[in-house]
């Protein structure tokens, strides 16, 4: 056998390798769905016992009862797959398939619409927000992020926002010049500047660390948060400020949600129709236990404003609205307003 002999094996075994390759991808998309179950991987940053920990978990067992075993779901949470800013281009890249960051975490992506819900008092109450999320303006900004290569299946509560510091934080101007970390949102950016504060954006998965160790003075969260990632432990003071909102938007794949079989899908949509009403109406109580809770360990001495000292907050805060319009979009804060019947003037 001579030199040339070995060169037309050999290219014809590569090609004969690149043909089971190609042949292999094809019957790859949809990836595996014709054998076994279709696999969703579905991750989030937060603790199990949370209203997002919750709704993931009680997602997983309507969608394997309601395929028969044909989907199995398996939730991560607590960022042990992946941390915030990595999880979403673990989902671009079909490494996960479902995801429900919060709102405030949709700028880098390049949907900076998503911040308006980080507006400062911007929704009174949940039956406000439910107006957004469960109405037509929703629905739109769900659809925007089809471009990005994701779906927007749903909207998840969690609940509205406490301020948590070792410096006390109960008049505006004992915010000045503390150090709070935010989520990666440029309204938090605002809110908290005017405020005085210095914000700093930094991981969930990070953030008990560094309250811990006094990278940041504070920072603000649901209660339901600060409390399952014991951050009350590391603060010396809550202030149930509710300034502002923080929720989910669950998401998947577009690729791999199109791809699925029809008679899946609609299994999936079911659902996550069932996971969504379980998930907003666990939010709330969820989030009163929870303070309770940091209430009871006596660590954390938990302030609620009085009237005045809201009143001044809400004046000072509501002001980024107008500074931020530009960014989340007038037209879009504007017909929340009309959603809502938001009154910047009102104290
Ligand atoms: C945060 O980063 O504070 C939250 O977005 C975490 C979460 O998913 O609730």
């Amino acid at each position: 056998m001579d030199a040339k002999d070995l060169d037309r094996r050999e290219w014809l075994s590569v090609i004969g390798a690149g043909l089971v390759v190609a042949a292999s991808l094809a019957l790859a998309w949809p990836p595996a769905f014709a054998a076994g179950p279709i696999d969703i991987k579905f991750s989030h940053v937060v603790a199990a016992d949370t209203p997002k920990g919750k709704g993931a978990a009680f997602f997983k067992k309507r969608a394997e009862e309601l395929t028969g075993g044909k989907v199995k779901v398996e939730v991560y949470a607590n960022s042990v797959l992946y941390k915030d800013k990595e999880e979403m281009e673990a989902l671009q890249l079909g490494a996960v398939q479902m995801l429900a960051p919060s709102l405030a975490k949709f700028g880098p992506l390049g949907v900076k619409e998503f911040e308006v819900f980080d507006l400062p008092y911007l929704f009174d109450n949940y039956a406000e927000l439910h107006k957004v999320t469960q109405g037509p303006v929703g629905k739109q900004l769900l659809d925007k992020l089809e471009s990005r290569g994701i779906k927007g299946l749903a909207y998840w509560d969690n609940g509205f926002k406490v301020m948590s510091s070792n410096k006390p934080i109960r008049t505006v101007a004992d915010y000045k010049g503390q150090k709070m970390r935010i989520q990666s949102s440029k309204v938090l950016e605002a809110q908290m500047r005017a405020l005085g504060v210095l914000p700093q954006v930094i991981a969930f998965s990070e953030v008990y660390q560094a309250l811990q160790t006094g990278v940041v003075d504070g920072t603000e969260n649901p209660p339901s948060n600060l409390f399952t990632q014991k951050m009350h432990e590391v603060q010396k003071h809550v202030s149930v400020t509710e300034h502002g909102y923080l929720g989910y938007a669950v998401i998947v794949n577009k690729k791999f949600w199109d791809g699925l079989p029809a008679d899946i899908r609609t299994q999936l949509e079911k659902a996550m129709h069932e996971a969504t009403d379980y998930a907003n109406k666990i939010a709330k109580e969820e989030n009163d236990l929870a303070l309770d809770a940091v209430r009871k360990t006596g660590k954390t001495e938990v302030s609620v404003p009085t009237p005045q000292e809201k009143a001044a907050l809400r004046k000072l805060l509501v002001k980024t609205h107008e500074e931020l319009g530009a960014r989340v979009g007038k037209d879009l804060m504007q017909s929340i307003y009309k959603e809502t019947g938001f009154d910047a003037g009102k104290l």
